[in-house]
């Protein structure tokens, strides 16, 4: 047979377009000069490398076979994925009663195989092979449920990858080489930010969440006086969108120098480290010192202490707001004064629990801008870590020596 006159990329398009209509699982397969051969095609192993809890404080890394594509799913091949708070409290108490699980919800990687039947993202842009995504909840229902309204019987429910519970496909969790997402689940095409904004976006979607309730008080302006207490990753996070809309006006407050010294390079134009003050009195005193003798318009209230929940009402003016964001779960009661702290006051509270399908849509332009503005976000991940070293990463987490962790494939 004479090569030269063959055209190969026509019978490679006939073999797989003939298996694609027996049904063989071709639509795994990019066809060329199909949408999803745009990126090219990309080699893929047979099994792909998990990183399972299988015990309290203890991951395997399981081999296990990279499943068929069906004409709804995407094969990722992960790039990195970040440790949250509640991946932390999985490994270390499984309160989700999820082991043995595929934990990893803050992850991103790269398309390498997609059914004929993916087009499009959840935000309607298209997807090809090589793209970059994230995932988000898996909502049944519509884009602006909120965790919050799924205490309500009446909502369908969500999923998230890397909270799954562990099943036949077992590709489940971001803490793994590849991530088989099925047809209908959240995914975004954000392959114009790099990889640790893209690592970044489920954090800071928290904190876009929490400024839109902050917002819905109507107190939070441009010229505001605002107080973010704590500062860690999400107090940071604050900071930084705080900075990146506008507000100039921005004290930061924490026990930690090396955070509070961060605080500023992300934004805070001032900060208070409560330990240098003796009681509430003198603290408030700080706090007003470092707004130049005001107290603040509007507060965050970005720490998991009750003691923080309790002072935070004296950093505010009369009239102000506070946004709590602090207690995603459940730490303990804090004591106010209802007549001191709120009703003589007339502050105006509100919570804020994790985002929106929304929200990451404005998570990933918040990203851009800051950015554009010179924000050093991806100095928020402090330490990486490869797989197989995930043990040794989630102790580094626990130990609190720095912000984000973050799991990088190779
Ligand atoms: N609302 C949500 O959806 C949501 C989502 C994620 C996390 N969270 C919550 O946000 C909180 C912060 O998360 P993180 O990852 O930044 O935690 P973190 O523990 O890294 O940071 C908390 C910071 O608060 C500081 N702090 C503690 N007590 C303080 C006090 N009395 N005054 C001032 N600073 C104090 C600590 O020094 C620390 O820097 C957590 O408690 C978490 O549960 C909420
Ligand atoms: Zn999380």
């Amino acid at each position: 047979m004479d090569l030269n006159n063959v055209n190969v990329e026509e019978i490679v398009r006939q073999v797989l377009l003939s298996m694609e209509e027996k049904g063989q699982g071709a639509a795994a397969q990019p066809v060329p000069g199909t949408a999803s051969a745009a990126g090219g095609t990309k080699s893929v192993p047979k099994t792909a490398r998990v990183a399972m809890l299988t015990a309290l404080e203890h991951y395997d890394i399981r081999e296990f076979p990279i499943p068929e594509v069906g004409d709804d799913d995407i094969l990722v091949k992960v790039e990195g994925c970040g440790i949250c708070g509640t991946d932390a409290h999985e490994f270390k108490r499984d309160p989700f009663g999820l082991i043995p699980v595929a934990l990893g919800h803050e992850g991103t990687g790269e398309i390498v195989r997609m059914g004929k039947n993916v087009k499009k993202d959840s935000a309607g842009k298209d997807l090809h092979i090589g793209d970059k995504v994230v995932t988000c909840m898996i909502f049944k229902d519509n884009p602006d449920i909120t965790m919050f309204d799924l205490n309500k019987q009446n909502v369908g429910g969500a999923d998230v990858y890397g909270l799954l519970p562990d099943d036949d496909i077992h590709l489940n969790g971001w803490f793994s080489d590849y991530i088989f997402i099925r047809g209908g689940s959240t995914v975004f095409n954000v392959s114009d930010l790099d990889l640790y904004s893209r690592i970044l976006i489920e954090p800071c979607a928290v904190l876009i969440h929490a400024v839109e309730r902050a917002k819905s008080t109507g107190i939070l302006r441009f010229n505001s006086r605002v107080a973010v207490q704590g500062c860690g990753p999400i107090g940071l996070i604050c900071i930084a969108i705080l900075r990146t809309m506008g507000i100039q006006n921005i004290i930061a407050v924490d026990g930690e120098q090396k955070r509070l010294d961060f605080a500023k390079k992300l934004g805070a134009s001032g900060t208070v480290n409560f330990k240098e003050f003796k009681g509430i009195e003198a603290l408030t005193e700080g706090v007003k010192a470092a707004f130049g003798g005001y107290l603040a318009d509007f507060a965050f209230q970005c720490t998991g202490s009750p003691a923080g929940h309790s002072n935070i009402y004296k950093f505010i003016r009369n009239g102000g707001g506070l946004c709590e964001l602090g207690f995603f779960i459940n730490g303990g009661d804090a004591t106010i004064n209802p007549h001191f702290d709120i009703c003589s006051k007339e502050i105006t509270t509100v919570g804020s629990w994790v985002y929106t399908l929304r929200d990451y849509a404005t998570t990933f332009d918040f990203l851009k801008s800051a950015k554009r503005i010179g924000l050093p976000m991806e100095k928020l991940i402090t330490h990486t870590f490869p797989l197989d070293q995930i043990n040794e990463a989630h102790k580094t987490n626990l130990a609190m020596s720095g912000l984000k962790i973050a799991i990088i494939n190779q």
